[in-house]
């Protein structure tokens, strides 16, 4: 089977992008899994430090790999924003396929300093893991609000500019990056997410040249997705959109069966409201702007 790299390299070639879709359980793993199958493409699982918390790191791993060697898939499991080099070290014993360092509410010289320790300590560890940075602050929850989140950057003059994304990717070796260019984690409750800035990703894209990911997936228009892929964008990260569908799924069933006990009785709907949004959203990414 391909290596993530390759997979990466190959996505940048036929200019499509990799969905990352965050899991909380195994009932979300499922609906990703098998819709990324019916559509035979890679697919990249996340979990933030929240969501190993709850699934547990290793158990996460576990899973993951379950699904890679039995079905001999393409799956990875990536560990989503480790905030910190504890939460790095431990995605690399437990065996992540990728590790974000998110340095992105630091000031730009200590998110440097700290994304390159973290990268060092990985790349000493001769394991198979690649490494993401980021550099602009877009907010840390993956929820639906009714204001933009405090400190997010969507300005133009906020954006990560082209010039500090070389020099971090330069200063850091990060194997992948993410800037800000629009995109916020999270969704709005009555209005759409803000537009993205394409031409800010084809100037980093032009001054990086390694795979760029996009961030706060949920809520961007079809039409910004892609073309930031056109633009460059090789990885897009979902996760409102998945939580929002199995809340929805679970209170469809609630109301419906009010005396019923049974998880998978109940969770049975989120799957496959989990599974539209998937399918929705890689037939976008896997479509060739080439
Ligand atoms: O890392 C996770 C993603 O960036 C999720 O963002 O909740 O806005 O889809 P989202
Ligand atoms: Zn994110």
């Amino acid at each position: 089977m391909d290596s993530l790299k390759k997979i990466l390299k190959r996505a940048e070639k036929q200019g499509v992008a990799i969905g990352h879709f965050n899991i909380s359980d195994s009932s979300g793993l499922r609906a990703i899994f098998e819709t990324a199958r019916e559509l035979n493409v890679p697919i990249l699982i996340g979990v933030s430090e929240g969501e190993a918390k709850f699934l547990g790191v290793r158990q996460a791993v576990a899973l993951v790999q379950s699904l890679r060697e039995e079905f001999n898939y393409p799956i990875f499991l990536n560990a989503d924003h480790s905030h910190s080099l504890d939460t790095v070290k431990a995605a690399v014993k437990a065996g992540y396929d990728s590790i974000i360092f998110d340095g992105s509410k630091f000031p730009f010289e200590k998110n440097i300093k700290e994304t390159k320790a973290a990268v060092e300590y990985i790349k000493s560890k001769n394991v198979d893991i690649l490494v993401e940075g980021e550099v602009g602050y877009i907010g840390s929850s993956s929820a639906i609000f009714d204001k933009l989140p405090e400190g997010a950057a969507v300005q133009e003059k906020d954006l990560t500019t082209p010039q500090e994304a070389v020099q971090f990717v330069r200063e850091t070796k990060v194997d992948l990056f993410s800037p800000a260019v629009g995109n916020i984690h999270g969704m709005f409750k009555n209005a759409p997410n803000p537009r993205l800035n394409i031409a800010r990703i084809k100037a980093i894209k032009k001054a990086v040249k390694i795979p760029l990911v996009l961030h706060g997936g949920s809520g961007i228009a079809d039409e910004d997705f892609t073309e930031a892929i056109k633009a460059g964008i090789n990885v897009v990260h979902i996760n409102t959109e998945i939580r929002k569908a199995w809340r929805e799924g679970l209170e469809v069933r609630l109301s419906e069966m009010p005396d019923e006990v049974a998880p998978y009785k109940l969770l049975d709907a989120s799957v496959d409201k989990i599974r539209k949004v998937v399918y929705n959203r890689l037939t976008l990414f896997s479509k060739s702007s080439q």
